[in-house]
């Protein structure tokens, strides 16, 4: 099998890199090791950034993103038993749309499939040669049998887990990380969400968030320790854990309970891999970094990547030029480190580290208050939440 662009993965990251391609008239193949329907149903992201919702739609996969999503103009902060709003579109001139992950997914590959696009379930890419030269190879197993991809590029678009990155030698390849002591457990909940806009919480038990996938399903987090058991965590005890962090003094807001059908938590790291290239291997979305979810940039990140990806590779196929190639690490890392800065800002700010003490708490509150007081200070954050321009 032959084609110009082997794919690992069908995320979102490689999903959107093929329907990109295919707009430019380039051939794609997309390996995925999972079944479709288990790509389809993985709880994951739901905030997408005002440049990212235009992508999707250029892209040609907004439609239903429009109908069905939230379009949102700020969020709320609830810290120390008061509410504090932050106006996106007062302070930056833009919004957000909640729209969630697997909705994205879902339409991506509808639309592939639909113009005839190869996107190959249940297709492990077990290795990646020849990347050094003009000729690289994808091994891949499909149905059993042991089958190669060759083309002229490959881009690993395989998540944290994949191969895409331990292909590159370990002398080319640095790595920095950063782990944290707590987690999030997730919920998805059939109940209509208690609130507009999404609640980020601060409070002495932990960090809340209040999210929203329909007007019937709510999304909601707990911070949690990392080594939590989903299952120790009865529904009850979630919606009562959940209830004390978001409860104001002086409002008779309440949460509202429904039955919860998906549990799962989330471990939080910071990682970056540097180069994000090594000769035809361009590594992109979480196969590269991970950020911790405060503020949810991994989604957006990943999506921004292919879209430098395709610019370049659109570039080299139409004129021959490298120069968007050989600039895709250096311009894809100067975005992934202002994101992991802010998401480890929004996670420090807002969480309860194991550790800290009165001191540190008094520190957040006072770093909230002046968020909720200081407009330069609110624009810092609805710059970066909202994602800054390209840079
Ligand atoms: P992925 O979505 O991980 O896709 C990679 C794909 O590659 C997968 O389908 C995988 O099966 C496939 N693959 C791997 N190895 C191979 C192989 N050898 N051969 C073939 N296929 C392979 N971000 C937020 O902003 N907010 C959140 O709330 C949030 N929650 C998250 C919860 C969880 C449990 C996780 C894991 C991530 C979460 N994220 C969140 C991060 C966000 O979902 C990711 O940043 C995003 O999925 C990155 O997309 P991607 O396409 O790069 O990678
Ligand atoms: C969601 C996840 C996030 O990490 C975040 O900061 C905002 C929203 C969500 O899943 O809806």
């Amino acid at each position: 099998m032959r084609t110009n662009v082997a794919i690992i993965g069908a995320g979102p990251a490689g999903l959107l890199l093929s329907q990109l391609l295919y707009q430019q008239g380039i051939d794609s193949v997309v390996l995925e090791r999972r079944d479709r329907e288990y790509c389809e149903q993985r709880q994951r992201a739901g905030m997408i950034e005002h440049g990212v919702v235009e992508l999707l739609r250029d892209a040609g996969v907004g439609e239903r993103m429009d109908r069905e999503g939230f379009a949102h103009d700020g969020i709320e902060l609830r810290f120390d038993g008061r509410s504090h709003r932050v106006d996106f579109r007062e302070l930056t001139g833009r919004s957000v749309m909640i729209y969630a992950q697997t909705e994205i997914v879902k339409d991506l590959i509808a639309r592939r499939l639909a113009d005839g696009g190869q996107v190959l379930f249940e297709a492990e890419a077990t290795a990646v040669e020849g990347v050094e030269g003009d000729h690289p190879r994808v091994r891949f197993t499909h149905n059993g049998v042991e089958e190669v991809l060759e083309c002229d590029v490959v881009a690993a678009c395989d998540g944290f887990h994949g191969i895409g990155r331990a292909t590159l030698p370990s002398g080319v390849a640095r790595t920095f990380e950063k782990s944290y002591p707590f987690g999030w457990l997730g919920i998805l909940a059939n109940v209509a969400p208690s609130c507009e806009e999404l609640i980020y919480a601060h409070h002495a038990n932990g960090f809340a968030l209040h999210s929203l996938r329909s007007n019937e399903v709510s999304r909601l987090y707990l911070q949690v320790p990392a080594d939590t058991d989903p299952a120790a965590w009865s529904d009850e005890r979630i919606w009562d854990e959940l209830a004390t962090r978001f409860a104001l003094d002086d409002s008779d807001w309440t949460l509202k309970r429904g039955p919860i059908t998906d549990k799962a938590v989330t471990p939080m790291r910071s990682f970056v891999t540097e180069p994000m290239r090594y000769g035809q291997l361009f590594l992109a979305g979480d196969a590269a970094h991970i950020v911790p979810p405060t503020g949810a940039k991994g989604l957006n990140l990943a999506l921004r990547d292919v879209s430098l990806l395709a610019e370049a590779l659109t570039t080299w196929y139409g004129k021959g030029d490298t120069a968007l190639l050989d600039s895709y690490s250096d311009s894809a890392l100067r975005r992934v480190w202002r994101a992991e800065h802010f998401s480890y800002w929004m996670t420090s700010l807002l969480h309860v580290h194991p550790d800290s003490d009165e001191f540190d708490r008094r520190l957040q509150l006072a770093h909230l208050s002046h968020i909720a007081d200081l407009p330069a200070a609110a624009t810092h954050l609805a710059e970066n939440y909202t994602g800054l321009p390209r840079v």
